[in-house]
């Protein structure tokens, strides 16, 4: 991405932020994740708690479950109801508390902002979806050799997910930004195109996640699921402790704070700060000469504390699955209202009311 796109991004950001404080009320957001499998603390302390934050603040939410696109890039669907399920308890878990302002939906079952789809894909390019960088990245990363056409329109249906609610806000990371870019080129040309007088959509920009990168345990990639490097929400305090046992480190016992030249000694800490809030040089100097064996058995208390009420939350919720499935479709109803009256409004400046 050109530079100077990256700065204004985060020169809106900002703003937005500012704004947000003032003015919660005036805007929308709007966030998904692809149910692909359970959240894990890289989620955690990268997005979920900054929605949470945010819900808690006043702004109207809306939390999509991105069902359609999981198709894009996986052969495999016959878990997707369930792992829709499991983010809406990761996501109640963690604070998230469902209200007429607060909302959770799979975007499947919203027909009437699907149907936004059509129109959509008329006011982009071929030329302009293919050179989009994260698709790019998504294909070779994945290896996919046959890339479906799905693949290549899905931030056009992302714009969909966004526009239905005139959503204004998306809290996310740098890669989304080109998707966000585009959706508002498609928001910019239909206004142009469609009602010059009287635009039907926002601006929509991206509120940039301020964590850092948190890496898997393995220390030198992203955390992941399918890198096998995470550490799930949903693990019990045992299989915390075993996963971090497995963690890596390095050769050096005396524990310091060196993440140029000890990245995976410095990942620990950090994830051990962004628990206790204790700034990584003071935590590593309290575990010196204790080594790697100290550092792991203080990353394993650290987060079990962390994470013990939301497990706790998880655990009964998990036992009651009729109210899950009552705040998706109290979600997907409040949710095909707002759709319905958008796609209203898109008929009558398209001139296809009867
Ligand atoms: N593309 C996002 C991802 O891969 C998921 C997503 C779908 C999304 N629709 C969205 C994110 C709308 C933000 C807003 O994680």
């Amino acid at each position: 991405m050109a530079n100077d796109t990256y700065t204004a991004a985060v020169e809106r950001s900002k703003k937005l932020e500012e704004d947000l404080k003032l003015n919660p009320k005036k805007h929308r957001v709007l966030t998904g994740d692809r149910p692909t499998g359970r959240l894990h603390i890289g989620h955690y302390f990268g997005s979920l708690q900054n929605r949470v934050k945010l819900s808690k603040m006043g702004v109207p939410t809306c939390i999509l479950i991105a069902d359609y696109q999981v198709l894009t890039d996986h052969d495999a669907f016959d878990k997707i109801s369930q792992n829709t399920k499991q983010l809406v308890i990761d996501y109640i878990a963690a604070g998230i508390e469902p209200s007429d302002n607060v909302i959770i939906y799979p975007h499947s079952y919203i027909p009437e902002a699907n149907q936004l789809l059509i129109p959509f894909l008329t006011l982009i390019s071929n030329a302009e979806l293919s050179r989009n960088p994260t698709v790019k990245e998504e294909i070779q990363s994945a290896g996919i050799k046959n890339v479906n056409a799905g693949m290549y329109t899905y931030p056009v249906h992302q714009a969909c997910d966004i526009l239905f609610c005139k959503g204004d806000v998306v809290p996310a990371g740098k890669d989304q930004l080109p998707h966000i870019e585009l959706t508002r080129l498609i928001a910019r040309r239909f206004n142009e195109k469609f009602c010059p007088k009287n635009p039907i959509f926002p601006e929509t920009s991206v509120l940039l996640s301020k964590t850092p990168h948190i890496l898997g345990l393995d220390g030198n990639q992203k955390m992941s699921k399918s890198r096998n490097n995470a550490i799930f929400l949903s693990n019990t305090e045992d299989e915390t402790a075993k996963l971090i046992k497995k963690a890596k480190t390095d050769a050096e016992r005396n524990i310091t704070y060196d993440p140029e030249n000890r990245p995976e000694v410095a990942n620990l800490l950090d994830l051990i700060s962004l628990c206790t809030h204790e700034d990584q040089r003071v935590i590593a100097q309290h575990i010196g000469e204790g080594g790697g064996g100290l550092l792991k058995k203080t990353l394993t208390e650290a987060i079990n504390e962390e994470l013990r009420p939301l497990r706790k939350k998880r655990a009964e919720l998990e036992k009651d699955p009729e109210y899950i499935r009552k705040v998706l479709f109290d979600g997907t109803e409040k949710a095909r209202a707002m759709a319905i009256q958008t796609l209203d409004e898109v008929r009558t400046a398209m001139n296809m009311k009867i």
